[in-house]
């Protein structure tokens, strides 16, 4: 197990900054999950850490150890990627043991050792067969096990189920989150798809144009998301943005939208913009039925999913997604009220995209 510290990290290529100024501390057995847009800087941040890659300025450390210029193979970092290189030409066994070949372990603790990540991975029955005809999924689990056997003290792992179905992915979700409870190692896992990131992180660190702008807890980050980035990008359907066409004082309890005034959590800081939105979820709105109380729209349509229904409706201010009931009874062109759910709403300064502290976010 290893702690892994990141000091104002930066990667420049020629005049483009891919990761400006990265400060993480990720705990001991962590799992860890970078996760972004295309682009946004997650493959260099993992391969600067991973030692694959030299930072333009600031420092690595694993358990203290200024490791930023050590090379790769000084590290005790293992990583798996999306596009593993597997030895066609070896069996499982082979491949999975080949990491301890190269240190001259004996053969009978290679053996021994295999065994034991085979059983882990569920790799045992095929141990002997060619790589070359395995599924992706299995061919998954082989590069996993070349990873883990050498007992490494942190794993990086980017995108490494990419090129899996939908199907597998699930799958290997899951197994990947019990073998790191198994094995206990130090994981920083690289993804752009948020229900991934969200089934498996201990912690998420958002980023966005090579900045980290919230690494917090997969519930926190959900409900407490401190950008309308990060509001937008983890939810499904994402957070509704209402525009406030005023400027937001300090100590404020309601705000008005298109005439129409709605409670809001006491404000402790002035917002700098004339221009805010408002942010709600689509779980906290409610349809209204037959109450002329609430803000007015029309439904543009109907989504059932399972248990729940998503409903998109209208309004003078924009489209808003509202999650309900399945067996709440409306059809589109209906006239609906919608009810915010007041205490879980969060305003956002237009300048920045900063969520405004209140006493609902601080
Ligand atoms: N060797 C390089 N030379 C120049 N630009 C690079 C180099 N490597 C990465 N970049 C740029 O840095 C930015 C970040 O790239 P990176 O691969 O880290 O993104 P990412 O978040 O991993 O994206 P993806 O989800 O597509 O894998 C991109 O704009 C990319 O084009
Ligand atoms: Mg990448």
């Amino acid at each position: 197990m290893a702690e892994i510290i990141t000091k104002e990290l930066n990667k420049k290529f020629g005049d483009f900054t891919a990761v400006s100024n990265t400060n993480l501390k990720i705990n001991n057995g962590e799992f860890f999950v970078l996760l972004g847009p295309s682009g946004c800087g997650k493959t260099t941040t993992l391969r600067m850490i991973a030692g694959l890659e030299l930072p333009t300025s600031g420092n690595i450390f694993l358990d203290s150890e200024d490791v930023t210029f050590l090379r790769a193979s000084q590290r005790d970092i293992a990583f798996v990627f999306q596009l593993f290189a597997l030895y066609p030409h070896m069996n499982v066994e082979k491949n999975i043991g080949y990491p301890l070949k190269t240190q001259r372990v004996a053969r009978s603790e290679i053996k021994r050792r295999v065994k034991e990540v085979a059983k882990m991975l569920h790799l045992e029955h095929i141990l002997k067969s060619k790589v070359s005809g395995l599924s992706g999924g299995d061919r998954q689990r082989v590069a996993l096990g070349r990873a883990i056997i050498r007992r490494p003290k942190a794993f990086l792992m980017d995108e490494p189920l990419g090129a899996l179905d939908a199907e597998f992915r699930e799958l290997m979700c899951s197994e990947l989150k019990k073998l790191h409870t198994d094995i206990d190692a130090t994981t920083i896992y690289v993804t752009h798809d948020q229900n991934e990131a969200m089934s498996m992180g201990d912690r998420i660190g958002v980023m966005d144009k090579g900045v980290i702008l919230q690494a917090d807890d997969p519930l926190t980050l959900y409900n407490k998301p401190r950008t309308m980035f990060v509001a937008n990008f983890i939810g499904s359907p994402a957070m509704n943005f209402l525009p406030i066409h005023t400027g937001i004082s300090r100590g404020c309890k309601s705000v008005n939208i298109n005439g129409y005034s709605l409670s809001v959590p006491e404000c402790h800081e002035a917002s700098t913009s004339d221009f805010n939105y408002l942010g709600v979820r689509p779980e906290n709105i409610v349809i209204a039925d037959n109450n002329r109380d609430g803000f007015q729209g029309t439904v543009f349509g109907v989504e059932y999913l399972g248990v729940r229904k998503i409903i998109t409706v209208d309004t003078a201010v924009g489209r808003v997604k509202v999650r309900s009931a399945n067996n709440l009874a409306v059809k589109i062109n209906d006239t609906v009220n919608l009810k915010f759910n007041s205490k879980s709403i969060i305003l956002f300064n237009s300048d920045d995209g900063r969520a405004i502290r209140s006493e609902f976010i601080s």
